[in-house]
């Protein structure tokens, strides 16, 4: 039997992929970026064995104790789909390297694969980014398959092409019908903003209402809004970024993070009928960041800006300067407290921080709502690395000797 462990990373986009041109292979209508998250506080974990004694392919998606049988059923078999897509794709690239003997048998063993995710799963958490890039990661590995895996990734979910890579990512839409020029590559490292934090605000760890391949694909067929924004604006703000980019000017990175997803969710609501991720919570999240950027401007201070980001859910992701990241947290606490039910520590998971005491021009910040609850419990991390090799025994998900889930 050979087993591969590998973990793959979620990604969050800074400017978004909204829209595609294929429905089929999963080919955007505009180029996208992303930060990488870090695997410490949220990743995707898939073990793939292969051995001649198995009489079936065979996949367990674990770690589900939140979704109903019926959800779990349908998952399973969206990702059977997926993976026998995946699958194939790997198998004609390995065949067609015309590999020797033991690759080449492999090839003809049944596989069983298990991935458990360790976050939410369809919350608008990209947990199905890190589930398919983990996956075409793994098999890449088992079956030695070389070069871009991202344009296999791509055909499970499309933002899951960018979990491929670590740091700031760019997926070019590309311009050929097969897809082949789709892919995504990194553009800088994970310590480029160095210090960066991420703050994810869960504001419900639900499923969503419409899922992003519907609601783009409502949103393309019904909003002349979305043809600006293909057209004109997103063109346009994907250079600015790069610039930004390239150029470190953080304060123009806030802007051009906070425009972009703004402009995602106005086309999302210009869809007939609309579609509607963010919530009063959501819109109380962005007031407040905007309330604290005012602050950081008024003072000159613009190094220090925080921006906020919402995918096709209620979530906000905040990209927080490390300088600022115990008053930003000191600051949420305050305006989204806890449940009554909840300690700090249940509520803020992910890398520890101490509590800022907050000025008093900070104390003034946030709309009248102050009630606990409001946010589900906030995530805080940095930015990552792209997919890794497990290579101890333990992170294995499959037994060793009966290849099925521990
Ligand atoms: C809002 O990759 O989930 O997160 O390709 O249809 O599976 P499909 O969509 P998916 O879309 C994610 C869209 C987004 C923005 C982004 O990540 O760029």
């Amino acid at each position: 039997m050979k087993t591969i462990t590998c973990t793959a990373p979620v990604n969050i986009a800074v400017i978004k992929y909204w829209g595609k041109r294929d429905e089929k292979i999963i080919l955007p209508l505009n180029d996208s970026i992303s930060f990488t998250l870090n695997q410490d506080e949220m990743c995707a974990r898939t073990t793939v064995a292969v051995s001649p004694s198995f009489t079936e392919d065979r996949f367990w998606l674990n770690g589900n104790s939140y979704c109903s049988v019926l959800f779990a059923v349908f998952l399973l078999l969206v990702y059977s789909i997926v993976l026998s897509r995946a699958y194939i794709s790997v198998r004609r690239r390995a065949s067609k390297r015309k590999l020797e003997g033991s690759i080449e048998d492999i090839l003809n063993w049944h596989v069983h694969i298990c991935s458990v995710n360790n976050f939410p799963t369809a919350a608008g958490l990209a947990s199905s980014a890190a589930g398919y890039a983990c996956l075409v990661y793994a098999l890449g590995q088992v079956y030695g398959v070389e070069g871009d895996l991202s344009s296999i990734a791509r055909q499970g979910s499309g933002s899951a092409c960018r979990s491929i890579y670590g740091g700031l990512v760019r997926w070019y839409k590309g311009e050929l019908d097969d897809g082949t020029d789709s892919v995504a590559q990194p553009i800088a490292p994970p310590d480029h903003f160095p210090n960066l934090r991420i703050i994810i605000c869960v504001a419900n760890a639900g499923r969503k209402k419409t899922g992003s391949t519907d609601g783009m694909r409502q949103t393309v067929q019904t909003s002349r809004l979305m043809e600006y924004r293909v057209k004109e604006s997103v063109v346009t703000r994907t250079e600015a970024m790069m610039e930004a980019i390239q150029d470190k000017n953080w304060s123009t990175f806030c802007d051009l993070t906070i425009a972009d997803s703004n402009e995602m969710h106005a086309v999302c609501l210009d869809t007939f009928p609309p579609c509607v991720y963010m919530t009063d919570t959501s819109h109380a999240v962005a007031s407040l960041v905007h309330q604290y950027n005012e602050v950081k401007i008024a003072r000159g201070d613009l190094n220090h800006k925080v921006c906020y980001t919402f995918d096709a859910g209620p979530n906000a992701c905040l990209f927080v300067p490390g300088a600022v990241v115990k008053e930003v947290l000191a600051l949420l606490l305050r305006t989204f407290p806890p449940g009554p039910s909840q300690s700090p520590t249940e509520y803020v998971k992910g890398i520890p921080a101490q509590s800022a005491t907050l000025s008093k021009e900070l104390m003034s910040l946030g709309d009248e709502d102050f009630e606990g609850g409001r946010l589900k419990y906030l995530i805080h991390t940095r930015v990552g690395d792209g997919p890794r090799l497990m290579l101890d025994a333990e992170s294995s998900l499959l037994d060793h000797t009966t290849g099925v889930p521990k």
